[in-house]
């Protein structure tokens, strides 16, 4: 498979699937969340692969958040797509019959925490960072930040962090149940690994059930996912996302009026 914003390699059963846009903190543009769709699909009816770490180029980033400069100029139609893309995207990830481990150095916010949230299990270097800025940009979540974080953490803790857009280190990450373990960076990948291998004995079809199980477990009545998308689109074009997002790009606070 040839890519473009990820790199993906195969080693003793385990598919790797690394986001390599390290100059932008490996912000997910739309081109990056089509292949790492594209590479997990590919790996659901493999047998000879029995799991899946995802990871961003570097240490400072595993993702910083859906690529502003990508969507800032979007309008309703593009912002609602985008969001309904997302969430079939990582969608895929949840639905995978493989374990999907996030293994998250540095920054996890926005579309990357979402990112890592849709993801089976979540193992963080001691440096990891997460967060839903998007009120900073005048906008929801987009990509299910809204369903999956209060699934994790809890409606209250949740709600402060959508909130606010506070930043959550990765021991209070570790605390309230947004990650599965807090390690040394270096050992990180190790930690992944191992997990995995405990997997790798069990019976494949049993594991796929499980996560099957598991999964339908969190489907909800009332669709907060049909609202999210919906709402998510009707931001774009309001005053506040182009203030939002026109002050992240020219580095400055943003004012913001309520329109
Ligand atoms: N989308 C697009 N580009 C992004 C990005 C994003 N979500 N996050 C970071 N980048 C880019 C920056 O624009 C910068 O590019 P440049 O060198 O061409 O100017 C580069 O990545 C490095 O980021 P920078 O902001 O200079 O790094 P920093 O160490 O000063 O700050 C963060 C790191 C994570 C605090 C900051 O980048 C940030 O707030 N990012 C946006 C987070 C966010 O709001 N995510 C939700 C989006 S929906």
């Amino acid at each position: 498979m040839e890519f473009q914003n990820i790199e993906t390699h195969e080693k003793d059963g385990i598919f790797y699937i690394t986001i390599n846009r390290e100059d932008k903190l490996n912000a997910l543009n739309i081109q990056t969340l089509s292949e790492i769709k594209t590479a997990v699909l590919a790996i659901y009816e493999n047998p000879s692969i029995y799991g899946v770490i995802l990871t961003g180029k570097g240490t400072k980033a595993f993702a910083a958040g859906a690529d502003i400069a990508e969507f800032a100029g979007f309008n309703n139609v593009q912002g609602t797509q985008m969001s309904a893309d997302g969430h079939a995207v990582l969608k895929t990830i949840e639905n995978s019959p493989k374990p999907v481990i996030a293994a998250i150095y540095g920054f996890a916010l926005g579309g990357g925490c979402e990112l890592a949230m849709a993801c089976h299990m979540r193992v963080a270097g001691e440096k990891a960072k997460f967060g839903q800025p998007e009120v900073n940009l005048g906008i929801i979540p987009g990509y299910a930040g809204t369903q999956r974080l209060p699934q994790l953490i809890g409606k209250g803790r949740a709600l402060e962090y959508l909130l606010t857009g506070d930043i959550m280190d990765a021991q209070t990450a570790l605390q309230f149940g947004l990650v599965n373990h807090v390690v040394a960076t270096e050992e990180v990948m190790h930690t992944c690994e191992s997990i995995l291998n405990k997997i790798k004995l069990k019976a494949p079809l049993a594991v796929a059930s499980v996560i099957r199980c598991v999964n339908d477990s969190y489907e909800k009545k009332a669709d907060g996912a049909q609202t999210e998308i919906h709402e998510f689109g009707n931001f774009f074009g309001s005053e506040d996302f182009i203030e939002g997002t026109a002050a992240f790009q020219e580095k400055r606070k943003a004012n913001f009026k309520g329109k």
